[in-house]
């Protein structure tokens, strides 16, 4: 016992998330049961936030008391959250259902034990990969990763609920900035790891689109967060009304996927699906009760022609002549600063800008680029990292509150630089001391991680598709659910 799975970018972090996990557990009535959650030492910082999973401080589940001393004062005081009442589930299970979970826990006790091997292996490759195999630095744990990886290959296994018609539900769309959402809903559908079975399931997803649900129920300019929270509450209430599965868990082996800016707070309609659920978020805002331990970051990504054509690779990193690039609508407080601070001024290696001429391409200046700021906007989220990435240039994440998509096995550190508000003055300093030799290591780590960015129809192992599901798989492995 005691090995942790990725070794924690910043032991910070823990600071933050134990505690609120701690709370969370106490409030929810969670056993931690073996072993508890401990924590690493080292200063709270808010804008380190990022998670690293550890396999030995797994939460188990215990459902009747977890539902018993769940009360409704408790819950989250949101918008919303207070109108909806739930009654408390009733656990109602047969022998066969209880063998199946032992099972399905069975060999999910197995895969931790494989992993844990090759974490504390970290150096000893014992399996080939002839597709890709991760090592160096851009990784926590290569090995841990690797191992993961390949038993959620062999292994995982997603239900799909049936209920529920396109649009709405089993559909999004593919195109645009949130394409992701519709991209990912329809690849999962698709996709060798959904079973038809759901004794036989690890994760359970609700196929609801956030992007749908505002475009068809929501009314424009109704201000009215009722019918959309509701299409959210009845079907929760629908499947936990016919199948046993989301009162076992009381949600915690479910996921929801949303690019939508409003989905974390579509999500406060059911407060087991705030709390406890997987919520795959573009939105993945920690001042909005983004959870990394338990939520996954999905990453916005804006294919305009639909596919990846022309949007991957860039020339290298001595044919790059700006030193930072960056152009977008001042949307939020962070590209205001950035803007006063920066903007549209002489200095030709600091490329900030509002509109970029009509004669200026927007790749363009990306490719030319050594760094290219990718900066919070209204909300947390922005397509820039991933075309960063895509073209080669470093990305410059100047968010607060953000967490990056897989910091659960990315050292972010290693292929990216990251900022806060209050670094905007010394912006170029902060760039400039970064030696050439180190861009050089950075820029390459980061080709090599774009792999996992990649979107491909049909998806490829270790691209962004698969990350995502390893990302749930992960938060899935964290957990045990038992039936009494
Ligand atoms: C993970 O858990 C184990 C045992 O509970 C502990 O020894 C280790 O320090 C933890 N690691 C982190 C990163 O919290
Ligand atoms: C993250 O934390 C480390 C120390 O734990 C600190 O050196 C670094 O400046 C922090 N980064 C940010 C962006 O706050
Ligand atoms: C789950 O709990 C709800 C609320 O208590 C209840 O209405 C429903 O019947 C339960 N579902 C099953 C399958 O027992
Ligand atoms: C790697 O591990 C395997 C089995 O765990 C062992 O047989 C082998 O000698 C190890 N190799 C190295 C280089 O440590
Ligand atoms: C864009 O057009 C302006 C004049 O309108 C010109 O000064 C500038 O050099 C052009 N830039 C490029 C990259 O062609
Ligand atoms: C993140 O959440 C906080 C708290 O709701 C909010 O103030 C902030 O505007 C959000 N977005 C960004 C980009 O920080």
């Amino acid at each position: 016992m005691g090995l942790m799975y990725y070794r924690p970018p910043s032991s910070a972090v823990w600071l933050i998330i134990v505690p609120l996990v701690l709370l969370a557990a106490w409030y929810l009535g969670v056993q931690s049961s073996k072993n508890s959650i401990l924590v690493l030492s080292s200063q709270p910082s808010a804008k380190n936030v990022t998670t690293s999973t550890n396999l030995s401080a797994t939460v188990e589940f215990s459902p009747p008391k977890f539902a018993a001393e769940l009360k409704k004062d408790q819950l989250p005081k949101q918008d919303g959250v207070d109108h909806v009442t739930r009654k408390e589930p009733q656990m109602i299970f047969s022998k066969k259902k209880l063998s199946n979970l032992g099972r399905v826990e069975a060999g999910l006790g197995k895969v931790r034990g494989a992993i844990r091997e090759a974490q504390s292996n970290s150096n000893n490759e014992t399996f080939d990969d002839s597709e890709y195999v991760p090592r160096g630095p851009c990784y926590w744990n290569p090995s841990a990763f690797h191992r993961s990886y390949i038993e959620m290959e062999k292994h995982f296994k997603i239900y799909v609920y049936e209920k529920g018609e396109p649009p709405v539900f089993h559909y999004s769309s593919s195109e645009g900035i949130l394409g992701i959402e519709g991209i990912m809903i329809h690849q999962i559908e698709i996709s060798k790891f959904r079973t038809n079975d759901p004794e036989k399931a690890h994760v359970y997803f609700l196929p609801f689109s956030v992007f749908s649900i505002v475009s068809y129920v929501y009314v424009v300019d109704s201000h009215q967060w009722g019918p959309m929270k509701n299409t959210v509450a009845d079907y929760i209430d629908g499947i936990s009304t016919k199948y046993p599965y989301w009162n076992r868990s009381l949600g915690s082996d479910h996921f929801m996927l949303a690019c939508h800016d409003w989905a974390p707070e579509i999500s406060t309609a059911v407060p087991y699906l705030y709390k406890n659920s997987i919520r795959v978020l573009c939105n993945a805002n920690t001042s909005e009760r983004f959870n990394p331990s338990k939520d996954v970051t999905l990453p916005e990504i804006y294919l305009p022609q639909g596919t990846m054509k022309g949007l991957i690779g860039g020339p290298s990193p001595s044919q790059r002549s700006v030193l930072v690039f960056h152009a977008g609508g001042i949307h939020g407080y962070i590209r205001q600063v950035l803007m006063e601070k920066w903007g549209n001024n002489d200095d030709q290696e600091v490329q900030i800008h509002e509109y970029l001429p009509k004669n200026v391409s927007y790749y363009g200046m990306i490719r030319k680029s050594k760094f290219c700021i990718c900066p919070s906007g209204w909300e947390v989220a922005s397509p820039r990292m991933v075309e960063a990435l895509y073209m080669g240039c470093v990305p410059v994440l100047l968010k607060d509150h953000y967490v990056a998509p897989f910091s659960d096995v990315l050292n972010w550190k290693s292929f990216a630089v990251e900022m806060t508000s209050n670094d905007i003055p010394n912006l170029k300093k902060i760039l400039m001391a970064i030696s050439q030799k180190q861009y050089i290591k950075m820029q390459k780590r980061g080709l090599q991680v774009r792999r996992h960015f990649e979107v491909n129809f049909p998806p490829k192992r270790y691209d962004v598709f698969h990350m995502i599901l390893h990302s749930i798989w992960l938060r899935r492995l964290n957990i045990q659910v038992r039936d009494t």
